[in-house]
């Protein structure tokens, strides 16, 4: 034990000086590697900035060119060219350009757009083993894809638009466990699906379109998170292809489908787009498709679609565009689509509607050729509708615009899938809030990397609630059950049926709040999953009742039973104090949990406003971070720091640069170190400034002057090297200047060997300490 503490500092100062001189010479030939690639790009415009002296990981990134760093290797590089760029000279080499990139061997993130590449795509890019993310579109690669890529098993994302692929998709593709997106428009792959697709579960982007497959769609209706399907401009067909109710985007137009509608179509109620044109698709046209709840765009033109239309039809509120033309309807035109506004186009031309609009034919028209495709206006069908009709009459007077919309699609799902349907919420449709399928959530979401993954191994699962199954978790929100009221809304404590103890949040929306914009962050939160996190459990939504717009959140978290943190360190009515063993170990839950936490957001998207009061511990003393940044509460990006004010006040550097937001956390976490040090809570910026001068000059100076600073409750059991490096890390964490803060690596290094430290002298002397550790 002895040896292990007198070694340990030189240890440490050696791997110190190892590291640097080691990040020293990656960074200089991560350089030259990058110059290099200038050069085999033919120095393009877009480039033209870059020189020898640049500092590629501190360089400003732009629209076309973006370098990002992570402890001074490169993780993330976007080279995005002019549009339509031209190919690249004869002399061009893809062999040596893909020979020099992979020397950049920490890429995660690689983007190569609209550069000219050309030439069969080399299988040794698949040495970047660390890549999740791969868009290399409007190139003029050709070829297949090389078969060398399957060893990258952390790949996400997939995206080879717009170059010359050819051939038949590999079997093999199927074997990312993690891809999500896989985007392989405009090419000319042929041949059918492979029937392995059925095993991409994480697939929620599958891009197809513009290529020349054929054959039946393999049946997806196991992937679960399949969200977007484009097969636009191929040859796929007869039959329907069988999917999930979770879609958003389904584009089947320019192929061979020559089934019917089948009726599972009207259960997605998250559709938003639904793209049926130019196929030959026949039977009935179910009008239900044009009151699905969450449907803004449908087109059915070119098809050989028959049945009878009411006027007295409903249609989704959002519904933006409708696209009937050239099929074989009968009877009137819906009042919903009646109605013109600028920014609602209905086409209905060619059809056998009672309007004298838009080029009808005659009715026998399409009664003849109804019958030639073999296949009568059915009749049940139009019974249902008038059905549906009748008893909204009933309901539509009691409710307002939304639950009629919603209980329309209740009502035909019921009709349609007696069997499957299971309970019928009156008010609250818990899922049904339309989920936007925005880029920018998926990039997001498709950056969980495995590692991080594995750190939630064990925790509860996330889904939605209902309205009912809250209020009878809290009596109705009865005043017995409420906990208190913090920034972020009330809060109130519940009990489920399966006797799970929750935290039920409860946000306000104001009707400005896009569902698009939430739904984003709900999804966000969802993923955010780690031991020393509150795990949000699901979440449910209230509805204003005028309209669709969500007048409430109620976000579900697990209850940690132990209380703040604060209680535990500076409370001093509390009848135990956390020991300094404890205190170490409970930093370093935190310091895990904000490493997680960077790691799983952009970098920097947001920093977290931690105040020791959002640290909760359970029932192991083990800490975890609640209220870590919720960003759809309020117009609350993050930006908005509360309490105490992260950038000092001298260098106030407001930059928008990623790093200086993740800083903030490091500043926010120093500060809450200062509370487990001194023992006292810190209510003020200025007393912070005072205390961290304080101990910084305790630290320079020696033990005894240490030992004065320190919580008197534990300043008789740490050890002199522990207190040392807590007090050390702690001044630098609040460094006025965000760039001299340490990043969370380095905190959480530091705070572990405090431990060790600590650790190793409470063996050798068997002091009363507690071991809550786990380094
Ligand atoms: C990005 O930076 C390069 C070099 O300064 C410049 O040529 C280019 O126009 C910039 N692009 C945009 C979109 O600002
Ligand atoms: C690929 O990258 C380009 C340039 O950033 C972007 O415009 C495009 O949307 C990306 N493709 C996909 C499918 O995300
Ligand atoms: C698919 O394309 C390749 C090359 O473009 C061609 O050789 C092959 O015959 C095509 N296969 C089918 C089934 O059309
Ligand atoms: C809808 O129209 C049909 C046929 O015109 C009629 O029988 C039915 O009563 C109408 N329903 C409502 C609710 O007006």
């Amino acid at each position: 034990m002895e040896k292990r503490l007198h070694h340990s500092p030189f240890f440490v100062l050696f791997t110190i000086l190892l590291s640097v001189c080691h990040s020293e010479q990656q960074q200089s030939s991560q350089s030259q590697a990058l110059l290099r690639i200038q050069e085999l790009l033919n120095i393009p415009d877009i480039l033209s900035v870059w020189n020898s002296k640049t500092d590629f990981c501190n360089s400003e990134p732009n629209s076309s060119s973006t370098v990002v760093c992570y402890e001074g290797s490169i993780t993330q590089l976007h080279i995005i060219g002019k549009k339509g760029a031209p190919l690249l000279p004869r002399s061009f080499s893809i062999d040596s350009f893909i020979t020099t990139l992979v020397k950049l061997s920490d890429l995660k993130v690689l983007t190569l757009v609209s550069l000219g590449l050309w030439g069969p795509l080399p299988g040794k890019i698949a040495r970047l083993s660390s890549l999740e993310i791969l868009n290399m579109s409007s190139n003029f690669l050709y070829g297949s894809i090389p078969q060398e890529l399957s060893s990258l098993k952390g790949l996400q994302t997939l995206i080879l638009d717009d170059n010359m692929f050819s051939g038949q998709l590999p079997d093999w593709l199927s074997s990312f466990p993690l891809l999500a997106v896989l985007s392989l428009k405009k090419n000319s792959f042929n041949g059918s699906l492979p029937s392995s697709f059925i095993d991409l579960e994480n697939l929620r982007v599958l891009s197809l379109s513009h290529n020349r497959f054929f054959g039946e769609v393999p049946d997806f209706s196991h992937l679960t998170n399949l969200q977007l399907l484009e097969l636009e401009d191929n040859a796929f067909g007869p039959k329907f292809p069988r999917l999930g109710n979770k879609l958003v985007t389904l584009v089947l137009s320019k192929n061979k489908f020559r089934s019917g509608i089948p009726a599972e179509v009207t259960s997605y109620y998250q559709l938003q787009r639904l793209d049926l044109s130019f196929n030959t698709f026949v039977g009935p046209f179910p009008p239900s498709l044009l009151s699905l709840p969450s449907i803004t765009y449908l087109n059915i033109a070119e098809n050989k679609l028959t049945g009878m239309l009411l006027d007295n039809l409903s249609c989704n509120v959002g519904l933006k565009f409708v696209d009937l033309s050239y099929n074989f309807l009968t009877g009137r035109l819906p009042n919903c689509l009646q109605s013109e506004t600028r920014d609602k186009v209905v086409l209905f031309t060619r059809n056998c509607l009672a309007t004298r609009k838009q080029n009808q034919h005659p009715l026998p028209f399409c009664r003849n050729e109804a019958l030639a495709v073999g296949i009568l206006p059915e009749r049940k069908n139009q019974k249902q509708a008038s059905k549906a009709v009748l008893s909204l009459g009933i309901v539509g007077g009691i409710l307002g615009g939304f639950a009629f919309v919603g209980i329309v699609f209740l009502i035909y799902r019921r009709l349609n899938f007696k069997s499957t349907f299971k309970k019928t919420p009156t008010r609250s449709i818990t899922e049904n809030a339309s989920t936007s399928y925005s880029s920018k959530f998926l990039s997001d979401a498709r950056y969980v990397s495995q590692t991080v993954k594995l750190g939630s191994l064990g925790l509860p699962g996330y889904r939605t609630f209902s309205l009912e199954e809250l209020k009878e978790a809290t009596n109705s929100f009865d005043t017995s059950s409420f906990m208190g009221e913090g920034s972020h809304g009330k809060l109130y404590r519940g009990q489920l049926k399966d006797g799970s103890l929750v935290v039920i949040r409860c946000l306000k929306m104001k009707k400005s709040h896009s569902t698009g914009n939430f739904m984003y962050h709900l999804e966000l939160i969802s993923k955010l999953r780690h031991r020393h996190l509150v795990s949000a459990l699901g979440y449910c939504f209230e509805y204003y009742l005028d309209d669709s717009s969500v007048s409430g959140i109620f976000l579900v978290f697990e209850y940690v039973p132990n209380g703040t943190l604060r209680s535990w360190i500076s409370d001093r009515r509390s009848r135990r104090l956390l020991t300094w063993m404890q205190r170490i170990s409970a930093a370093i839950g935190i310091a895990k949990g904000i490493q997680y936490l960077h790691t799983v957001m952009r970098p920097g998207e947001y920093s977290n406003n931690l105040e020791i009061t959002d640290i909760l511990l359970d029932h192991n003393l083990d800490s975890k971070i609640s209220c870590y940044n919720l960003p759809l509460l309020g117009e609350n990006t993050g930006k908005t720091v509360h309490g105490i004010s992260s950038d000092g006040s001298k260098n106030a550097v407001i930059d928008a640069r990623a790093d200086q937001e993740d800083k903030k956390d490091i500043y926010n976490f120093g500060v809450i170190l200062l509370e487990i040090i001194k023992g006292r809570p810190i209510k003020s910026a200025n007393q912070v400034d005072v205390l961290a001068d304080q101990i910084q000059m305790a630290n320079a100076a020696d033990d005894s002057a240490r030992r004065s600073i320190v919580d008197p409750a534990v300043n008789k059991v740490c050890l002199d090297q522990s207190l040392k490096t807590m007090m050390e890390i702690c001044v630098r964490c609040l460094l006025n200047d965000p760039e001299d803060r340490p990043s969370i690596e380095d905190v959480l290094w530091n705070l572990q060997y405090a431990a060790q430290v600590q650790d190793a002298w409470r063996g050798e002397y068997g002091s009363s300490e507690g071991s809550a550790i786990s380094p």
